[in-house]
């Protein structure tokens, strides 16, 4: 049977992998398809110099994207820049040409996914995307398909990779963030700016994703509540521990009686549910579902291969409908609900809550704090105290019961104001469900 023809746009980390798979695996492809995937034209801004498989066999480069787009051979393209404006262009060009697409670009999707799906309907193509979040986990196929008859009630994620690492090196040191992002910088696991994993937009855009398809509806990415790490201290994991707990930067989805709740932030979760034994680069992403109950799925979160494994396995599929004629095209945005999704602000949701505080020591601070969360009818559950010698910057922590987020947040306003704290006190949910 006739091959099918790939042009691929970027070949950096992702691109090299694809490329490798394509490449190695090149006979078991063929064998799994009953027919070869052959890549024609690649396109990177060092096309000329970069060095390509020979198993590849005769493969055209250009520096200029149009030339894959547009080529007539080409049936696939594979985007894999990244960014919104070019890789836009890209995608929506190839898709005018009447090519299917395929891409790892979560910012992108998160953006204006839902467009970029409506213009390859109407042209009669493919969008596919399984690379864009989690790597190497195959959760949007698992989303479309492997539990697409449950009704998906929550969803919970380990999303970011950098700040997973971050945070489980901190736990396991005692270092300060500030080591361990420079550490993470000079191996390569972080970027030079951080801000996108370590702020939590690059986890709220695969939010946005994985809502979309778990929940049918169109997620506006600044409707996502979003904090990130830069907050956490050593003591906040030793806090943690002593609660029976850890920190990590949960990414949520809930289905609520009145609509979604989404958030990224750094929580409390108990050590003894399966999120906490989440460490280093790993992702994971855990699904409850109403009739299939929970759903866990682990795994490299990102990586030349891992995710090179995503491009190549969407390849297999839209080249099979390509030659198959068998239309796999399960929108992953719900476009015809487009419009009737009203977030629910996370102010809404009850959690206890971990505050933690800073204070230049002298009595009667707790009796202050106590004062302020029982006027906002604020129960305490329990008050912490490591040893410290430094009563300049002594830490403590007071746990709450369950309370609304919003009267946790209007206290914490009325303490930021008091003279004996050295920074405004940290406040973090609780996930007492995972
Ligand atoms: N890295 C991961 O593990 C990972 C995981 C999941 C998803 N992703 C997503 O995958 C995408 C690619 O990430 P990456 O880490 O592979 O990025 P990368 O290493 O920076 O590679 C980007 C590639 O695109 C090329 N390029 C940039 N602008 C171009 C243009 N106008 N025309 C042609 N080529 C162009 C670059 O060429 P030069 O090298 O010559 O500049 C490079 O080859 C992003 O959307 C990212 O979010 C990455």
């Amino acid at each position: 049977m006739d091959e099918v023809n790939v042009g691929i746009v970027g070949l950096g980390n992702v691109g090299s992998g694809t490329v490798t798979i394509l490449a190695e695996n090149a006979e078991q492809i063929a064998q799994k398809l009953g027919f070869s995937l052959r890549v024609k034209i690649v396109s990177s801004l060092d096309a000329d110099s970069m060095k390509l498989p020979e198993a590849l066999g005769p493969v055209a480069r250009t520096l200029d994207w149009r030339q894959v787009v547009t080529n007539p051979q080409v049936d696939i393209v594979v985007e894999l820049i990244g960014g919104t404006t070019v890789a836009r262009e890209i995608l929506e060009t190839a898709i005018d040409n009447q090519k299917s697409v395929v891409t790892a670009n979560k910012e992108l999707m998160a953006l204006c996914g839902p467009d970029i799906w409506d213009r390859a309907i109407r042209a009669g193509v493919n969008v596919a995307m399984e690379a864009s979040v989690a790597g190497g986990i195959p959760i949007h196929a698992v989303l479309r398909e492997g539990i697409s008859g449950d009704r998906v009630e929550a969803l919970y994620g380990i999303l970011n990779g950098t700040s997973n690492f971050i945070l489980t090196e901190m736990e396991r040191r005692g270092d300060s963030l500030e080591i361990v992002l420079a550490e993470a910088q000079r191996l390569g696991y972080a970027e030079a700016n951080p801000s996108a994993d370590i702020d939590g937009f690059d986890a709220r855009s695969k939010l946005v994703l994985l809502s979309a398809l778990s929940f049918g509806e169109r997620i506006i990415p600044s409707d996502i509540y979003t904090e990130g790490i830069r907050r956490i201290s050593p003591a906040d994991f030793q806090y943690a521990q002593r609660l029976g707990h850890t920190i990590r930067l949960i990414a949520a989805a809930r289905q609520t009686a009145d609509g979604l709740i989404l958030s990224v932030r750094p929580s409390l979760i108990p050590l003894s549910t399966i999120l906490a034994s989440v460490r280093g680069s790993y992702n994971a992403v855990w699904v409850k579902g109403h009739y299939g109950e929970d759903t866990f799925y682990y795994g490299r979160g990102a990586g030349s291969r891992p995710t090179g494994v995503a491009v190549v396995s969407d390849l297999m599929r839209v080249a099979r409908e390509i030659r198959y004629g068998s239309p796999d095209r399960v929108s992953p945005f719900a476009h015809e609900r487009l419009g009737e999704y009203k977030p629910i602000p996370v102010t809404r949701q009850k959690r206890a809550y971990y505050l933690r505080f800073r204070v230049t020591d002298r009595p009667g601070i707790i009796a202050t704090l106590a004062g302020i969360l029982a006027q906002k009818h604020i129960s305490l559950d329990a008050v912490l105290q490591l040893p410290c010698e430094n009563k300049h910057d002594l830490p403590f922590v007071i746990t709450v019961e369950p309370s609304p987020e919003e009267a946790i947040r209007e206290a914490i306003e009325q303490m930021s104001g008091l003279d004996f704290l050295v920074e405004p006190p940290l406040a973090l949910p609780m996930e007492a469900g995972l």
